[in-house]
């Protein structure tokens, strides 16, 4: 379970988080929702321990990471599979060398080991055809995928967080992309890879300001705003807010008109 018991963080005078208090267990499909500059990446590195609260207390399976060194995060780090916004890649590394790179960084994988296993990656995401290519030669959609295989790589997650993960793709790919969220954190079916990333029942963070993408993959929506969060619910609470500034965030699905 992750959970935040008054957390306050700022970036110098700019005070982003204000007494945030929230918890989610790992099996949770959670969208964290919120306008551009509200603090929801700084929520997932608040997670992963990347950056450290001014005030309060952030747990993670009961251990605190406030206070924890870089050595010591690593195995919270592990936990979790992180995409990050626009899932940057290394632009002069093809595919292959993209998604082994953190084989190479975290494991002692052999050369013959790192190159099934990359394979393999791709393929759960669905984009192997591309193992030779270029990140400049990859579509949006392509990117985002390659991007899921590199935060698989290394570990094996007990939960993925998404960082806007459909941001700039048409509908189509974007579509694709929540699809492969749910496929990946589908309760088990015959795992797809020997080391069982596909079908493990885990749970997901997914931060975006697109409703219409959270909607399809998520169960529970937080809201953020003025570093508070102003609503948690489940859809049908989503869909029938009364709060202004969700409804008009909730105006891209056409349920709501201005
Ligand atoms: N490294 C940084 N130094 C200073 N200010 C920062 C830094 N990173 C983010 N900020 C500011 O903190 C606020 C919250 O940023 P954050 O990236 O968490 O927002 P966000 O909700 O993810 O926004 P977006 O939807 O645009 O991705 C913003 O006002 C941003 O300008
Ligand atoms: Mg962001």
């Amino acid at each position: 379970m992750i959970l935040f018991d008054k957390v306050w963080f700022s970036y110098g005078t700019r005070q982003v988080l204000k007494d945030l208090s929230f918890s989610i267990e790992f099996k949770e499909k959670v969208a964290i929702l919120g306008g551009s500059g509200e603090g929801k990446t700084t929520i997932l590195k608040l997670i992963v321990g990347l950056i450290k609260p001014d005030s309060g207390k952030i747990t993670i399976e009961g251990e605190d990471i406030t206070n924890k060194t870089e050595d010591e995060l690593r195995g919270v780090r592990m936990k979790f599979s992180i995409v990050f916004q626009e899932g940057a890649l290394f632009d002069s590394l093809n595919v292959k060398e993209n998604v082994a790179f953190c084989l190479r960084e975290y494991t002692k994988m052999s050369e013959d080991e790192t190159d099934k296993r990359v394979r393999e990656l791709l393929q759960i995401v669905g984009v192997e055809e591309a193992i030779e290519l270029m990140p400049e030669e990859l579509s949006g959609g392509m990117h985002r995928r390659v991007s899921i295989a590199r935060s698989l790589a290394a570990c094996e997650p007990k939960m993925f967080l998404y960082d806007e993960p459909t941001s700039g793709l048409d509908p189509i790919n974007a579509d694709n992309i929540c699809k492969l969220i749910l496929e990946l954190s589908a309760p088990p079916s015959p795992p797809l890879s020997k080391g069982g990333i596909k079908g493990g029942g885990r749970g997901f963070i997914i931060v975006t300001h697109k409703v219409f993408d959270a909607m399809k993959v998520a169960d529970r929506f937080m809201f953020l705003k003025d570093g508070m969060i102003i609503f948690d619910g489940n859809k049908g609470e989503l869909i029938n807010t009364t709060i202004p500034e969700i409804q008009l965030f909730m105006v891209e699905l056409n349920l709501k008109p201005l």
